[in-house]
């Protein structure tokens, strides 16, 4: 037995590293940071009561022991010391105004009123304080965009009144915007404070991360993973972004600085990169190095001697500043506009150094294969339709920091068309639509046209028909068990063909959330969900949210991770491995295998409500992170699920809305980084989408997860659905509707209820037994399940075979018990019953309620509850405990669309004559009813 120990404090220091890295310096005048020791600070913004350390919904819902805010962070910093009056202001003021969390899934505010600074009492407070600081935060979520209003993507007026009024009172301002994503930052060049960073939701260890930055101890050295523009209005998606209908991809490949700096350099305020620090870098071409580009061999398919690596770029970064720190170098190619048409510059590759001290220098090799620098061709306009081609011409690499300052590096000459892949037609549009393609101009800039985009000639029902599996009469059970496909005493295939049809279409069907059968208040559990496929030597797995760390909705503890953005924006891979082992080890020590997390879908528009989840405009940053936290995981063999596969930008709508766009687009954009995740992370659990894309559900659709997932990119691994996805077709897709799902070879439907009882009523046996679904389909979804469930670490602990991590705790205890304010009593009359007030629970988010209850007589005694949900979606996700004594009895989650009253029974059999009821609301949300306790 390994011993590895979970070092809290170490997975702390880690995360407090990530944070101050990805930490953004937009602008620092003056030399207002760092702050210089022993300075008195005058802390302005009410979010030093309320850091967001993540977003909201699903991937915000980690509990944690302990946030660190700024002002938390700054108290603790004996080098400093917040302005008395300004904070006794504030402490008595926040006694009137607390958080408001709204009232319920997707409900909770973006932003929280802010106490007037008038330009008087700022003025007062300047006299005494050497610096100010302002907190500005904000929050959005699942089921929650953002929006182009004031208090969300726009400053309010009493921030802007603030921002103002102390900008003019203080020598030195510094704003800091605690924010998932971007926000309008067009208030920078009005008001003029002298230094402004995005310290986005860092998680649990967010404040600390920030005061790095503040006090100097690390330098910034974040860039952004975001194109910053002028307005909302200027990015290209914004006239097609947030129907309930349909979404349409108008601007084709050109999103973020695509667009931005082929079209609109005008636009933008702050480009893609950009990020400012304490020290200046030089950074100098060492070495450019283009090996010739190799055709693809007769078949089509890639030479088998192809020169990967083909560009070579080796820079030398010196530190030519005075302060100590480190900087990310970025990597871009513009491609001959050709036939095709391509974007002005696209990230290639990026390199962070270690940090340099005044003076030290770091040569940095970053290497590019002619698959990235190829574009595709969806119309033919080549002559190879369907394929990865480099056109012919100058391919022009420029490194530095931000998209635009970039210098050049070096060049390639493509004397003819090379055709890098050829693959087949997949996921086009059914009906044409304009897209946006440059013109050049003889300026050198280039004009947006539009041209038609081709439709598909191939269905993904086509595909399916001519690849289906072999047909399987039901199987005849012969006592083979999982083990002996571990012990290779029998295939896979073998093993999986001794089910029978029952035991197929139950093992298709994760069952959650908060299943009883792993780890309480977890997402979803699969794999030997029945007994009949346990008694096949099938254990159950257990997957839980992400991607901000692990979610348990019994309000067990966790590690608040940094958000995604931050993350992506700090450039250091090695960093978000490191700190990925110890999610690796946290979900270990947990018994979870799966995180269902990264999340991997573009900031296609800064609105979307996810973003804070995601990690960027640009696919290579997105496919790089993922691949980064992956290898982090997979170091104690569990791993993350990489979602939402694929296309999912925007909340509004999700489960209605179809994405209309290119094969180009979804495979260059949307698909990318999806594709670096499993080539270069070994990516093996994927999550396909809500929504639905050119005419698919996406979790229908057997060319997004079988031609291009599994076939083109030989992924091995599990696929499932989000929770309570529809399948089908587009305006058709039922939540019943398992047959499409599996048609498609998308594994496994995440959740039911009771996957025995079928409990959402899917029509698996149904399409069975009337031949519109086949035993070879199911067949072949059980075998990825089994196979996925044999790697992970439940197997080992279900044969009671070796590799199992014992893992000591270390650091802070993270278990500590749940908080609650009262006790409840619940009298029992002379009939043996009792009940409470309803009224008297608190339903909010995180609250704990304990009964407590005196019995008369050690019988049987039951505890009954009527729930309904009370949610403005369909898909909000509602948790309830119930715990008796200090033992989770009891775990169900009620979607919004549990509108009608139900009943939750525990059952106690025998207590003590004393005991409690604990019940632990870990969202808002719930009503609940006619409580009672009585004997049985
Ligand atoms: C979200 C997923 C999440 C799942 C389980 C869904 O609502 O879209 O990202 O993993 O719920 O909580």
């Amino acid at each position: 037995m390994e011993k590895k120990i979970f070092d809290v404090k170490e997975f702390a220091r880690v995360a407090r590293r990530a944070v101050a890295e990805g930490t953004v310096l937009l602008k620092n005048d003056k030399n207002a940071l760092p702050i210089q020791a022993g300075a008195n600070i005058a802390l302005f913004g009410r979010s030093q009561f309320n850091y967001y350390k993540s977003g909201t919904g699903s991937g915000g819902m980690v509990n944690t022991s302990y946030v660190m805010g700024v002002r938390e962070a700054l108290l603790e910093d004996k080098r400093f010391t917040l302005n008395e009056t300004l904070k006794a202001t504030y402490d008595e003021w926040i006694k009137d105004h607390p958080f408001n969390t709204g009232s319920g899934w997707a409900s909770e505010p973006w932003f929280q009123e802010e106490m007037e600074i008038s330009a008087e009492f700022a003025a007062e407070v300047s006299k005494s304080a050497d610096i100010a600081v302002i907190l500005i935060g904000r929050t959005a979520g699942e089921d929650q965009d953002n929006s182009n209003t004031k208090g969300s993507y726009l400053l309010t007026d009493q921030e802007e009144e603030m921002i103002a009024n102390v900008t003019k009172a203080f020598d030195k301002t510094v704003v800091l915007l605690n924010t998932g994503n971007i926000m309008d930052m067009s208030w920078v060049s009005k008001y003029n404070p002298e230094a402004v960073a995005y310290i986005w939701q860092g998680g649990q260890e967010g404040g600390l991360g920030a005061l790095d930055v503040l006090s100097g101890d690390v330098a910034p050295s974040g860039r952004l993973t975001d194109t910053i523009a002028c307005s909302v209005e200027d990015y290209p998606s914004d006239a097609n972004f947030g129907g309930d209908k349909v979404n349409v991809q108008q601007e084709d490949i050109y999103v973020g600085y695509r667009y931005f700096e082929t079209f609109a350099k005008d636009k933008v305020l702050y480009p893609f990169g950009f990020g400012l620090t304490y020290s200046e870098f030089d950074v100098a071409v060492k070495d450019f190095g283009a090996e010739s580009v190799a055709e693809v061999d007769t078949d089509g398919k890639r030479a088998a001697d192809f020169e990967e690596n083909s560009i070579v770029v080796t820079v030398t970064i010196t530190n030519t500043g005075s302060f100590k720190g480190q900087n990310s170098v970025l990597l871009y190619v513009s491609k001959p506009q050709g036939r095709l048409g391509n974007p002005a510059r696209e990230l290639v590759a990026f390199a962070k150094t270690k940090e340099l001290m005044p003076g030290e220098s770091q040569d940095l090799t970053m290497e590019v294969s002619s698959y990235q620098m190829s574009s595709y061709d969806d119309s033919g306009v080549t002559g190879h339709k369907s394929a990865y081609v480099m056109e012919e011409g100058e391919y022009v690499f420029y490194v530095g920091g931000d998209v635009r300052s970039a210098v050049r590096a070096g060049s390639y000459a493509n004397e003819e068309l090379v055709v890098v892949e050829q693959l087949s037609e997949a996921l086009a549009p059914v009906e044409s639509f304009d897209r946006m393609k440059p013109v050049a101009l003889s300026n050198g800039e280039f004009e947006v046209s539009y041209e038609k985009v081709p439709t598909a000639t191939i269905t993904p029902d086509e595909r399916r028909a001519a690849n289906l599996p072999a047909e399987r009469p039901n199987g005849e059970d012969k006592g083979l068990k999982l083990v002996d496909v571990y012990d290779n005493k029998c295939t896979m295939e073998e093993f999986v063909a001794q089910l029978s049809d029952e035991d197929l279409a139950c093992i298709v069907r994760g069952e959650g959330m908060s299943s009883p059968k792993v780890t309480p208040g977890c997402g979803g559990a699969f794999g030997g969900v029945t007994d009949s496929l346990l008694a096949k030597g099938i254990p159950v797995g257990c997957c839980s949210d992400g991607p901000s760390g692990i979610r348990m909705d019994s309000g067990k503890k966790a590690f608040a991770m940094p958000n995604g953005t931050c993350l992506a924006c700090a450039f250091n891979m090695e960093l978000t491995e490191e700190l990925y082992n110890w999610e690796g080890l946290e979900l270990r020590k947990n018994k979870i295998d799966v995180l269902l997390g990264p999340g991997m879908n573009l900031h296609r528009h800064p609105l979307n409500g996810r973003n804070f989840e995601y990690f960027s405009e640009d696919p290579y940053v997105t496919g790089m992170n993922a691949a980064a936290q992956l290898r982090g995981m997979h170091k104690y063999n569990v791993t993350g699920t990489i979602k939402h596969f694929a296309l999912n930008t925007q909340e509004t709508g999700r489960h209605t809305v179809e994405h209309v766009a290119s094969e180009r687009a979804i495979r260059e954009i949307y698909l990318k980084g999806f594709e670096i995740a499993v080539k270069e992370g070994g990516a093996h659990a994927v999550m396909t989408t809500y929504g639905s894309f050119n005419g698919y559900y996406t979790s229908s659709n057997y060319d997004l997860v079988t031609t291009v997932l599994r076939d083109e990119w030989g992924f091995e691994g599990v696929i499932m659905t989000d929770w309570w996805a529809k399948g089908g077709y587009t305006g058709q897709g039922e939540i019943s509707n398992m047959a499409a799902i599996v048609r498609a070879q998308n594994d496994l439907y995440m959740v039911a209820f009771n996957a025995l009882e079928n409990s959402n009523n899917d029509n698996t046996m149904a399409a069975l037994a009337d031949g519109t679904l086949t035993r070879g389909e199911l067949m072949k979804c059980a075998a990825n399940i089994c196979k996925f469930v044999m790697e992970k670490p439940v197997f080992n602990r279900y044969i009671e075979r070796g590799n199992e991590l014992d893992i000591e705790l270390s650091g802070e205890a993270d278990e500590e018990e749940l908080a609650y304010d009262k006790i409840i009593s619940c009298p029992i009359g002379d009939d043996g019953a009792g009940s409470v007030d309803p009224a008297v629970i608190d339903t909010k988010r995180n609250a704990t309620n304990m009964i407590f209850v005196e019995i008369r007589e050690r019988v049987n005694h039951k505890f009954t509850m009527e729930v309904r949900a009370n949610a403005k979606s369909s898909l909000a996700q509602i948790p309830l405990s119930i715990f008796v004594d200090n033992k989770l009895s009891k775990m169900l989650t009620l979607t919004g669309d549990d509108t009608q009253w139900q009943t939750v029974e525990v059952d106690i059999p025998v207590p003590f004559i004393n005991f409690f009821i604990k019940l632990y609301f870990a969202q808002d949300g719930m009503e609940i009813r006619n409580i009672r306790v009585a004997e049985e």
